[in-house]
């Protein structure tokens, strides 16, 4: 055993390399299951140690055919994203460092990068330069940040202090959003005790934008009210037209919030920011840089324009009264205590990046979904259903038959061939395959290749 670990530092590196090296010799879907691995990692508590060497190594080898190749340009499931090249390594130091980013006394260097990285994403994201932020775990935890602010700021202007009295007797706060939502709304709505019943399902059309005329009569029924709005629905990457619904909302006093988790972040590139026109005029907007913005797990992203209700909702609670004059104390907008410096690897990734590499590695990804569309559209047993306005869309089997069935056979070859990995949906009723590109890495060669698997996999 070495004290500084160099050994094994050493090893993972040589590891670490290989797995991005061989990433496009592999094939994208893990080749062993669960059951397979617990075997391999051996189910009994150790009695003894191991070299800590050996123990990477041993890691290593156990992980062998047992990862999704999720890091590859090839890989188009759920809306996972890759992670740039100086954001893994600065991920590194983030855990050789192993900094405390709770207050600014416990690592001030975590606490300035944490500064930095919330001015900077203000500017890129283009959102108003004086709202607050918190990195959170992800969007999930991004949504309860935000809408914790929203619960504190609208039960006070019904004389209702939640943080001092809860929601026992309060005010019923109403949820009105689209029934093409992500899960993850409905999930913080029940973490801040505001109960699934509190959200109501506004009309909208096929992509799930909420239609104006039924959000205005929504709020005419009264109470105080978020609207949860979508820059990027999750199937089509459709954005609500937040220029025409925004000012309807705030008008009847309700709070706006955005789910962006992948397609606030479209506002940063050139190609799909007119979708995002008006968006800014919101009341908070969650997102995650784990996804579009190629940075590993977990980076969530949470804005609040209203800095004193976000401040009120999450602060510790004086337990350590301002550590620092000179920055912020991340306990005080954030769910958590501990937690990790994961600004770090987004302050490396916006740095290698620039704002230029930003918008080239957004736009690229439209590019690459589009042309994605345009290929499978001319596969012979495939339909496009949705044409990508972003980077987001939906295809299926197309032909005679149970085309729910046949879609997901496709599906299956498609991945079973390691050649490019989906994942399924249902869309407007019907199965279908999602297309999420926002890995870095996807290159040409990589739709050409796509192409030719689904090629295969539907003849
Ligand atoms: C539209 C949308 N909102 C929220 C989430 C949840 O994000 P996270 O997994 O970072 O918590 C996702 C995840 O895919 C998403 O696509």
């Amino acid at each position: 055993m070495t004290n500084d670990g160099s050994e094994a530092l050493r090893r993972a590196a040589a590891h670490a390399q290989r797995h991005l090296a061989g990433m496009d010799l592999r094939g994208v879907a893990p080749t062993v299951g669960g059951a397979a691995l617990i075997e391999r990692l051996g189910r009994a508590l150790p009695e003894r140690g191991t070299d800590a060497a050996a123990v990477v190594d041993e890691l290593a080898r156990a992980a062998e055919g047992g990862l999704m190749g999720s890091g590859t340009g090839r890989f188009f499931a759920w809306v996972i994203g890759g992670a740039v090249e100086s954001s893994v390594a600065a991920d590194w130091l983030v855990s050789a460092w192993d900094q405390n980013a709770a207050l600014a006394v416990t690592s001030p260097f975590a606490a300035a990068v944490e500064e930095v990285v919330g001015g900077w994403l203000l500017e890129l994201l283009d959102l108003p330069r004086d709202a607050s932020f918190a990195l959170t775990t992800g969007c999930q935890m991004a949504h309860a940040t935000c809408l914790a602010a929203a619960r504190g700021a609208l039960l006070s202007g019904e004389d209702w202090d939640v943080e001092e009295d809860g929601l026992a007797g309060a005010p019923r706060l109403r949820v009105l959003t689209s029934a093409a939502r992500h899960g993850s709304v409905d999930r913080a709505v029940r973490l801040l005790g505001l109960g699934r019943r509190a959200i109501e399902v506004v009309d909208g059309d096929d992509h799930g934008r909420l239609d104006a005329a039924a959000l205005r009569a929504a709020l005419d029924r009264g109470g105080p009210a978020v609207v949860v709005l979508a820059a990027g629905e999750i199937n089509t990457g459709a954005c609500d037209d937040f220029e025409r619904l925004v000012p309807i909302a705030k008008e009847r006093g309700a709070w706006v919030h955005v789910d962006g988790a992948f397609g606030l972040i479209a506002r940063a590139g050139r190609s799909c920011a007119h979708l995002l026109e008006g968006v800014d005029g919101a009341d908070s907007w969650a997102s995650d840089a784990h996804k579009w913005l190629n940075v590993p797990f977990d980076c969530g992203l949470a804005f609040v324009r209203d800095r004193a209700a976000h401040r009120a909702a999450m602060t510790g609670g004086g337990a350590y009264v301002a550590s620092s004059e000179e920055v912020r104390d991340q306990i005080d907008w954030n769910t958590e205590w501990s937690r990790r410096a994961r600004a770090v690897p987004l302050y490396a990734a916006l740095r290698e990046l620039g704002r230029e590499g930003v918008a080239a590695m957004l736009d690229r990804s439209c590019e690459r979904a589009a042309a994605l569309a345009r290929g499978l559209g001319e596969i012979e047993g495939v339909e496009v259903l949705v044409e990508p306005v972003m980077n987001q869309f939906v295809f299926r089997a197309a032909g005679e038959g149970d085309l729910d069935r046949r879609t997901h056979e496709l599906m299956e070859r498609i991945n079973a061939s390691g050649e490019a990995y989906f994942s399924g949906t249902v869309w407007r009723g019907v199965r279908a395959i999602r297309v999420s590109v926002v890995n870095f890495r996807t290159s040409e060669d990589d739709v050409a290749r796509t192409l030719a698997a689904v090629r295969e996999a539907a003849s």
